[in-house]
């Protein structure tokens, strides 16, 4: 990945959460002064940051060597089929070991995979220990990091367990966008793109760009404005959160039919989009469906289903979004406009068997 161009110091955009305030920085080369950030922020007597197998050897060293107070860290392997429980157990034993307390700080170095399972476990252990997230990836960077969901997954589903726990700093330095593979930087821009189909079309303007990448800093900021302003609504998830979920609903319906190895979460999402547009043409909407192609194959993005649709179907009855017999499915009736529309199942199985 080549990321050029600096996004200088801005004000922090801040999350109004209801246990307390979450701050988020976006600047070039915030990981190199992370320590200081924090220290500002967190009196702690000793810091405990929980990583990746990949980004250890990438940042660890350059984030624990800003510290004078005591540091530990637990690096569990990469991968999602590790977000799972024992592997939370695992981080508690080692926070246990390093002698962390309520007033110390756990920091999650890493994807959104490391972000949800550091994020529980600061929840959880000792009832809670304050939490700084620096996410390494765009798709954490731009959503996962943000808004306080924490989790892990079980046999039977996707972040099944888990936590709202509002990190009080996230600390994003785009600068370190650099080293991750090309496609693991386009399942953000999946994201990316959701944002600007649910609530700013000026997004769509600048990832159409050919040097969109010179300005991800700015991007980001875009992004990540969304989700505090939907977050800071509705931190709960009740309501209005749900449109962030906008090309989820097929999106995890096929990630699960690959068994969440077949497809990574932004290419399901990408998937996912092009399925919720085509099936609000085919409730008589206007077809959004071919620009919103274009832009993702652009971005290196699958965009067509390939699984049996009565499979996708049933996978989808089964997610966690389910309200009796009706699906809250996110519609986008034009780019910057989300809509919360409950579909009765027997009118969306009519749907998704012509998609
Ligand atoms: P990931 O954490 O698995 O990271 C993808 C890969 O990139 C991993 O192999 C990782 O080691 C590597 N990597 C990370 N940073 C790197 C860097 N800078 N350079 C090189 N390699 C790097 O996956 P992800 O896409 O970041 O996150 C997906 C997870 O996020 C899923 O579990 C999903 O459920 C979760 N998620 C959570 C939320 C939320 O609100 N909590 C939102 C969206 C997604
Ligand atoms: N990524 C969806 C949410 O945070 O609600």
């Amino acid at each position: 990945m080549d990321i050029k161009g600096a996004i200088p110091p801005r004000e922090p955009l801040t999350l109004q959460g209801a246990a307390g305030i979450s701050e988020i920085y976006i600047e070039t080369g915030l990981l190199g002064r992370a320590g200081k950030a924090m220290l500002d922020v967190f009196s702690p007597s000793r810091v405990h940051i929980v990583t990746d197998s990949t980004v250890a050897p990438l940042y660890l060293e350059t984030l624990a060597q800003q510290f004078t107070l005591p540091v530990s860290s637990t690096v569990i392997p990469a991968g999602e089929e590790h977000k799972r429980l024992s592997t939370v157990e695992g981080i508690y034993h080692d926070l246990l070991a390093a002698g962390m307390t309520r007033k110390d700080l756990i920091i999650a170095l890493g994807g959104g995979v490391v972000g949800d399972i550091t994020g529980f476990a600061a929840a959880t252990f000792l009832r809670g220990v304050s939490l700084c997230q620096i996410p390494t990836t765009l798709l954490a960077q731009v959503d996962s990091s943000v808004g306080g969901k924490t989790g892990v997954d079980l046999d039977e589903g996707k972040n099944l367990v888990g936590a709202f726990y509002q990190p009080r700093l996230v600390l994003i330095d785009p600068e370190v966008l650099k080293t991750l593979p090309d496609t693991t930087f386009a399942d953000g821009m999946a994201e990316v793109v959701k944002y600007g189909y649910i609530a700013n079309p000026a997004i769509l303007e600048m990832v159409s760009q050919p040097d969109y990448k010179a300005h991800i800093g700015d991007v980001i900021y875009e992004c990540v404005k969304i989700k505090r302003d939907v977050v800071a609504i509705d931190e709960h998830d009740t309501g209005l959160r749900m449109i962030l979920n906008f090309g989820h609903t097929v999106g995890h319906a096929v990630e699960k039919l690959g068994n969440y190895t077949e497809l990574t979460h932004g290419q399901a999402v990408a998937i996912g989009m092009v399925a919720a547009m085509r099936l609000s043409a085919l409730r008589g909407d206007a077809d959004l469906s071919a620009p919103l192609i274009t832009l993702l194959q652009q971005l290196g993005l699958p965009t067509e289903l390939t699984h049996d649709r009565e499979a996708i179907f049933h996978a989808l009855l089964s997610d966690k979004k389910k309200f009796g017999s009706t699906v809250n499915f996110i519609l986008v009736r034009e780019p910057g406009r989300a809509e919360i529309t409950p579909i009765e199942a027997e009118t969306l199985h009519e749907y998704i068997l012509k998609l």
